[in-house]
């Protein structure tokens, strides 16, 4: 046996979703360039879960559905009411999706339809569990979803409360087609391998939400940000970046398993901080941003990764640092869930082997004589 560790090089499965092939992205084929400057969340929502794009009349179909299913059942709006006010918004998620599916008849009707059906509600009502953990935690009101509005559109009327400011609107839906889905990425994979056991989609998308709350994954952008609040000032850049590095510690949103020359999302979201940064007149979080991009590069050559400047674009967005990691949920959501289907389309249980390094030629030793 040769290990890989951390199945690096390990080609798992293969899969018609998106692919990253010379440091390129694409989904269904398109590069992820095309699609972040021309397309819209719910369009490549389509594209992800049906490998093509939509015409006008089945956008408008998948957008009046994605509305309609976006309101929480009273009994899941009531538990989340119930959660104490101090646990992290991942494990809230993680617990709410669950719970989804405990108001679900059909939650464990595998079929085509019946997950297709799932796909659709749970990308509607991911959303409006975020907006409504972050209120209740503030002691508000949940807001409930209106179904004539997208997906990014709803978020931000959710969580605030007040008509959303079509600039937020259209910066959050291009974060939401950034991240939406990853080729074999650590949340994704563990979703396929829950539903390869032909468990239901609820279970395997609670297994990506527990996945994608570490910080080596999708909890890094939380990190970046109490980071940037660390160093505060351009001119602390350096000396705590060093000391960092010095210490062996790892800078959160840089680096990559699979892009070694930089993660092609990150431009897009640089440039969104930046804009941003202009418009607000607030230069102060993507200069800091900016300086330790140039000092890791120059010390480590590692590039930042899709998590680095989400951080300081979504704080701009005035969104809070807790919601960065569920609103990479919420957009991940199209990706594990078309993957998801694909798994089931051609399933095989995923059980790798480990090998063994422990003791041999052991024996039991009855308690009084050990
Ligand atoms: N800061 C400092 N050093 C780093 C970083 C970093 N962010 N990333 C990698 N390195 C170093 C490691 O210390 C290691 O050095 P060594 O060989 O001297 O020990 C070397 O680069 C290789 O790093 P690994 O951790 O082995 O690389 P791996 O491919 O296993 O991990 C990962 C990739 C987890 C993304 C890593 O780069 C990391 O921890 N980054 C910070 C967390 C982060 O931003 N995660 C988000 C990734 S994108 C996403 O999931 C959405």
């Amino acid at each position: 046996m040769t290990v890989a560790k951390g199945l690096e090089g390990v080609v798992a499965l293969t899969s018609k979703i998106s692919s990253i092939i010379d440091g390129v992205l694409t989904y269904r084929g398109i590069d992820i360039d095309e699609l972040a400057d021309h397309a819209n969340f719910e369009e490549v929502t389509f594209l992800l879960w049906n490998g093509r794009l939509p015409s006008r009349s089945e956008l408008d179909e998948l957008k009046k559905q994605l509305g309609a299913h976006a309101a929480l059942p009273e009994s899941v709006l009531s538990l989340l009411k119930s959660y104490p006010k101090d646990i992290h918004p991942m494990a809230a998620l993680r617990t709410a999706v669950s719970a989804l599916a405990l108001y679900d008849p059909e939650a464990d009707d595998n079929s085509l339809e019946g997950n297709r059906r799932k796909a659709i509600h749970l990308t509607a009502q991911l959303p409006t569990v975020v907006a409504a953990l972050y209120r209740i935690r503030k002691g508000l009101e949940p807001v409930a979803p209106r179904p004539e509005y997208g997906v990014a559109q709803n978020f931000v009327y959710m969580l605030h409360g007040k008509e959303p400011d079509e600039v937020a609107v259209k910066a959050l839906d291009k974060a939401l087609i950034l991240h939406a889905d990853h080729e074999l990425n650590a949340s994704t994979f563990a979703a396929r391998v829950t539903t390869a056991t032909l468990s239901d989609m609820y279970s395997a998308v609670t297994t990506a939400i527990g996945t994608l709350k570490g910080p080596l994954h999708g909890g890094a952008n939380e990190q970046v940000m109490k980071m940037l609040e660390e160093i505060g000032s351009v001119d602390r850049v350096d000396e705590v970046i060093r000391r960092k590095l010095d210490n062996k510690e790892k800078i959160m949103g840089f680096g990559h398993r699979v892009y070694k020359e930089g993660d092609p999302r990150a431009k897009h979201l640089r440039e969104m901080s930046r804009q941003l940064a202009e418009q607000t007149g607030d230069r102060k979080w993507f200069e800091i941003s900016a300086k330790i991009h140039e000092v890791v590069e120059s010390m480590k050559g590692l590039k930042p990764n899709v998590d680095f400047y989400s951080a300081s674009t979504y704080h701009y967005l005035g969104i809070p640092r807790e919601l960065f990691t569920p609103i990479f949920a919420m957009s991940r959501m199209t990706g594990w869930t078309a993957h998801i289907l694909e798994q089931y389309a051609d399933n095989r249980l995923i059980r790798p082997r480990a090998e063994y390094v422990g003791p041999v030629n052991q024996s039991y030793v009855p308690i009084e004589n050990r």
